[in-house]
């Protein structure tokens, strides 16, 4: 079995994008060269990708890249895999301020930089600081940026210290700790997931420190987990109105923008 077009009928899990990985092909091309014979070292290195596959290798650690909003970015296993989920908080920033604003962005916990790097693209006048205390993952979202964005190494707010900024977001980890979707998760960095016990530690801290870093009027702004958003609202009451609540494409809840009171 070693033509194309047997491999397409082998019902492998994933075969078609794991043999449009090896042969740098789209699935129309695939079928295009459905008699091509694969060669010996071709053969093998497709069994490697279905073995880890199987295995529950996510296919964006094997083919490297990761498509989120309208760029691909290149992710390692040192940093947690884009999810559509997030494209939500794009979207969100996008409708905030009006389209000449010269915003000052702080995205806190960047990963491979997705939310920075998507914003900084649609809005180049806008000034954007990406921080994560994961100097693989800064490494990672450096070389998936080629515009000027101030990337800092710290613990949240350490590394943006001394400044504010006129929106701040965030996608922390807010997976209960002994969650069982954490099982699912395992090729991925685990302190990008889980957050204490209850899954808001993290998030704890972001709203308990973040008024000292946004200008007058700023806005917070953060993806969270299911069943999270009562506690959220309740932990800004004091110090945030104008609570939004948004839900995602499965229509579940899953971000929150608050705007600090003056
Ligand atoms: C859920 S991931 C989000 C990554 C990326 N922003 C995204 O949306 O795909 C959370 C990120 O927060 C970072 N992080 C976790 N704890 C942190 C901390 N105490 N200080 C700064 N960054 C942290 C992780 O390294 C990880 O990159």
């Amino acid at each position: 079995m070693s033509s194309i077009h047997n491999y397409l009928k082998s019902g492998v899990e994933d075969i078609i994008p794991l043999l449009g990985l090896l042969l740098k092909k789209s699935h129309a091309e695939l079928i295009s060269i459905s008699n091509y014979q694969l060669n010996l070292e071709q053969k093998k290195r497709l069994e490697v990708l279905i073995k880890q596959r199987q295995k529950g290798k996510p296919f964006a650690y094997q083919s490297g890249i990761q498509g989120f909003y309208h760029l691909d970015f290149k992710v390692t296993p040192s940093v947690l895999i884009p999810r559509p989920e997030t494209e939500l908080l794009i979207d969100i920033s996008l409708d905030l301020f009006p389209k000449k604003q010269a915003v000052k962005l702080l995205d806190l916990g960047t990963g491979c930089g997705i939310i920075a790097i998507t914003l900084k693209d649609k809005n180049p006048h806008w000034s954007v600081t990406a921080t994560d205390f994961s100097a693989a993952a800064l490494r990672v979202a450096e070389q998936n940026c080629q515009a000027d964005i101030s990337f800092q190494q710290g613990d949240w707010f350490a590394a943006a210290e001394g400044q504010t900024f006129d929106l701040i977001i965030s996608n922390p980890p807010y997976i209960p700790a002994g969650d069982c979707h954490l099982a699912e998760l395992t090729f991925e960095p685990q302190n990008a997931l889980v957050s204490g016990a209850d899954g808001l530690k993290d998030i704890k801290i972001i709203i308990n420190n973040s008024h000292k870093y946004l200008q007058k009027s700023g806005y917070l702004l953060l993806e969270h987990g299911q069943n999270q958003r009562a506690n959220i609202v309740k932990l800004l009451g004091k110090k945030f109105h104008n609570i939004q609540t948004f839900k995602d494409y499965n229509l579940q809840d899953r971000a929150i923008l608050a705007q600090i009171k003056n």
